[in-house]
């Protein structure tokens, strides 16, 4: 028989190679790569039989609600059947509490079970007695694949968490727990027993320190929806995100709070994030659309005088290239002097960022802190700031406008042909420098110039 070559995974990235390195070529992590098993040569399958797709009969995917309103909103209206989910998510960031509370309500509905290779049995029954009670959830602190993988073809529960992938230890594989092919091979298995079970399985996975989930990407391809929950230990909100969903939307959030009791759903985070000190400066608020879900948010930002040769423009929250493009475009077309200075951006409550949509507020929260005045009561910005310093209007302007309508606010500062509203004036302008007049206290024209409508 030929001799076959021994493969080097990497742990962290999925690279393989034929030969070791001490640095990984793919993501460059030193001493990464790990030998992986061959696997022993199959006979040439035989081919099958072809469908035609207009032939095949499909049930509307049938959805389980959840029992926790937020996460439902981010799997796009509950879980479906026999899905393969993956949430991913820091330590301690909150995946078991999340997930424990959602089997707690799906346990009236349905058979759920639970397999834990991070905690023994009688660790999640404290962590379920602090959430309300154990309620119908069946158990099992297993690591073993096969063993997992032949109690879900026995037991056929409606729903099955893993907490976590990265535990699941397959014994035909060399490798450590955690390693590239084992986590792989896990999701592979696992896959394959939820569609044939009818089981939907949600994973846990954790994430490295860049935020991937851990090692495997290549689990991301595998499964039908990727969940990423983010927030710090340090502070109480946590966001859920859709990076992937093969039955709803992606970019989806839900934001929660923690507590004592668990997570506890906010379903208006605009009341809570979307709120500034009347005049303060230096801030400003954004309504910035995730999803489907515009959500005002309060931005900060500082302005600061610098002796360093290269100014900093630091930013939590928005990306760092976005900021660059935003100052430089301040102090070109709106006359801020902003060479000699470092800027600091922030969001509010943890959140991040990812649209051009907010572009306008960040330029308002900025310009506030330069000029040192505050912007006027009530308002809220929202737009794309264009390099040549002319504003373009962001997309969903009607939705972003109702949801500024419910939290009340007054005025509006958004690019020309922004659609009007009865309730609410819109500063229409045309260019950043004039928004930024609309938008801050004492400026040299005030809003009349903008044409605003009534
Ligand atoms: N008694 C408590 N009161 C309030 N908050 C608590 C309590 N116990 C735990 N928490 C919160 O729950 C978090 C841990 O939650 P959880 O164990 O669900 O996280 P995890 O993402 O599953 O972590 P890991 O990656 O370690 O499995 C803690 O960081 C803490 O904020
Ligand atoms: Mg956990």
């Amino acid at each position: 028989m030929a001799k076959t070559a021994v493969q080097f995974a990497c742990t962290e990235c999925g690279y393989s190679a034929g030969r070791w390195f001490g640095k990984c070529p793919g993501c460059d992590t030193f001493g990464s790569l790990v030998e992986e098993s061959p696997t022993s040569p199959v006979a040439a399958p035989a081919p099958r039989p072809l469908l035609r797709l207009v032939d095949v009969v499909s049930d509307e995917a049938r959805r389980i609600p959840t029992g926790v309103p937020e996460l439902d909103r981010v799997l796009g209206g509950g879980l479906v059947a026999a899905s393969l989910v993956l949430v991913g998510g820091e330590p301690g960031v909150g995946k078991s509490t999340l997930l424990l509370m959602a089997l707690r309500s799906m346990s009236t509905r349905g058979r759920v079970l639970l397999i834990s290779g991070e905690e023994s049995v009688a660790q999640v029954n404290l962590r379920a007695a602090r959430l309300g009670g154990p309620e119908a959830i069946e158990i099992l602190a297993e690591t073993e694949l096969d063993a997992v993988c032949a109690t879900l073809e026995r037991e056929r529960p409606d729903v099955c968490v893993i907490d976590s992938v990265q535990t699941l230890y397959a014994q035909g594989l060399g490798s450590a727990p955690g390693s590239v092919s084992q986590v792989r091979e896990a999701a592979g298995r696992l896959l394959r027993v939820a569609k044939e079970n009818g089981v939907a399985t949600i994973l846990v996975g954790h994430v490295t320190k860049d935020g991937a989930v851990a090692g495997p990407r290549v689990l991301e391809h595998l499964v039908d929806c990727v969940l990423q929950f983010e927030g710090d230990r340090f502070h109480e909100h946590r966001v859920l995100r859709a990076v992937k969903n093969r039955f709803g939307s992606t970019n989806e959030i839900g934001v929660f709070e923690m507590t004592g009791e668990g997570l506890v759903g906010v379903p208006n985070p605009s009341e809570l994030f979307g709120r500034t000190e009347p005049g303060e400066i230096g801030a400003a608020v954004a309504c910035v659309l995730e999803g489907t879900r515009p959500i005002l948010l309060e931005i900060q930002s500082l302005v600061a005088p610098t002796d360093l040769a290269m100014p900093r423009r630091v930013a939590t929250g928005v990306d760092p290239k976005r900021l660059a493009m935003i100052v430089a475009v301040c102090s070109r077309h709106a006359g801020l002097a902003l060479g000699a200075a470092d800027v600091f951006v922030n969001v509010a409550g943890g959140l991040r960022i990812d649209e051009p949509g907010a572009d306008l507020a960040i330029a308002l929260a900025i310009a506030s802190a330069a000029r040192g005045a505050p912007t006027r009561e009530g308002v809220v910005a929202f737009g794309e700031v264009g390099l040549t310093g002319r504003l373009r209007v962001a997309a969903q302007s009607e939705r972003r406008l109702e949801e500024c309508e419910k939290l009340g606010v007054v005025l509006a500062v958004a690019p020309k042909g922004t659609p009007s509203r009865s309730s609410l004036r819109v500063a229409e302008s045309e260019t950043l420098r004039d928004a930024l007049r609309a938008g801050l206290v004492g400026s040299a024209v005030a809003a009349p110039s903008q044409n605003p409508r009534k």
